[in-house]
């Protein structure tokens, strides 16, 4: 059998650069390269596309950029090849199928999905509807009340409204009680995402909200655990068991995710039987719901004073470096990285 080309997709123009660029490492130290040829393509926080030529220890803190050389993959569906430009010319790589390690905006969003459906190349994970649905928690959220399943209550705010705020503020006061969750629409890495407890914090938290999107969502508080299950498959999805998020922080923020050691994660926790029976079940719900493919990682709240299950949000593209809870509840289902990476490349070509 003849190696096929995979192109690894990586860094990009989200607030998530840098995990994108460790999730990718990961990703390409655990492909089977007697089956593969990787062509790593970072993405620069400034949307420059360039060809990583040297080892995969250089993808952490961008030491990828310097000696990569400028490469991208056509639209033109006749062709499905990468671009890459050398010094001593221009040449085309054919691509078999493509794994997008982009987290958050302009990568987890549909719009590398849109150009990889235009190309007519296989890749891994979600297409555009699922990708974009699950970015944005205000359409996640439409999606998921047919469902019937809780989630925190919540005041949906425009750009348009925010000429006016404070008429969004009293609309606010009227509906939820403080503390409140203010997040931009469209956000990953808690960038943009704060708690306010007073009416100047909202103020305040809006005007931050609104530098990130044009679209806000404020979510009463909910008090509890912070749950997470993996999903794996396509029309057929698995849920894993579940893991709990232990923040360092009053919050899961960007600092308490990605730069303070002291959050944990902690797999198969206490948790009542059925608590985790709903909770697996509602992953693969939402997941099919939002037309999910290959992966997702789903995110919950445990009410602390009634037990009740709350759903936060869906992950299409969740973080996948070796200490996060995507390969971790997986390798506890007895699927090792380097199977799950295998698995996820494969449910690119099948239904
Ligand atoms: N309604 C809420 N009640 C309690 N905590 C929340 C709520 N919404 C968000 N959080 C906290 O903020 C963190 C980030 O919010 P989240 O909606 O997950 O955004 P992101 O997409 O940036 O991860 C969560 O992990 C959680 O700790
Ligand atoms: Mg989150």
């Amino acid at each position: 059998m003849s190696k096929k080309n995979i192109v690894v997709l990586f860094g990009g123009q989200s607030s998530e650069h840098e995990i994108s660029c460790i999730s990718a490492a990961t990703i390409i130290k655990n492909m089977d390269h007697d089956k593969y040829t990787v062509y790593p393509v970072g993405i620069t926080k400034e949307g420059n596309w360039r060809l990583h030529e040297g080892t995969v220890d250089d993808l952490p803190e961008d030491k990828w950029v310097k000696g990569s050389v400028k490469a991208f993959l056509s639209p033109d569906a006749t062709e499905k090849a990468l671009y890459v430009f050398r010094e001593d010319g221009m040449s085309k790589v054919t691509v078999d199928v493509v794994f997008p390690a982009l987290h958050g905006l302009y990568g987890e969003d549909g719009s590398v999905q849109g150009l990889l459906e235009l190309a007519q190349i296989p890749y891994v994970g979600c297409g555009i509807l699922a990708s974009s649905v699950s970015m944005d928690k205000l359409y996640t959220k439409i999606i998921v009340e047919k469902l019937g399943i809780r989630q925190a209550k919540h005041v949906p705010v425009n750009q348009k409204e925010m000429e006016n705020i404070k008429d969004v503020v009293a609309k606010i006061e009227k509906e939820l009680p403080y503390p409140v969750f203010v997040k931009p629409s469209n956000t990953g890495s808690s960038k943009g995402v704060t708690k306010a407890h007073s009416r100047g914090e909202l103020f305040d938290g809006l005007e931050f909200a609104i530098k990130f999107d044009t679209k806000i969502v404020v979510e009463e508080a909910i008090v509890g655990r912070e749950i997470e299950c993996a999903v794996l498959g396509n029309y057929h999805p698995r849920a894993s068991n579940v893991g709990e998020i232990i923040a360092a922080a009053e919050f899961y923020d960007y600092d308490s995710k990605y730069n303070d050691k002291g959050s944990e994660t902690l797999i198969n926790p206490d948790l009542p039987k059925e608590t985790v029976k709903k909770l697996r079940e509602y992953s693969t719900d939402i997941f099919r719901a939002v037309d999910g493919r290959g992966l997702a990682r789903v995110d919950f709240f445990v009410e602390e004073a009634t037990g009740e299950v709350v759903f936060n949000e869906i992950n299409t593209l969740p973080g996948f470096t070796s200490i996060s809870m995507y390969p971790i509840l997986w390798e506890d289902k007895g699927i090792s990285i380097k199977e799950l990476v295998e698995r996820l490349i494969q449910f690119a070509y099948t239904k």
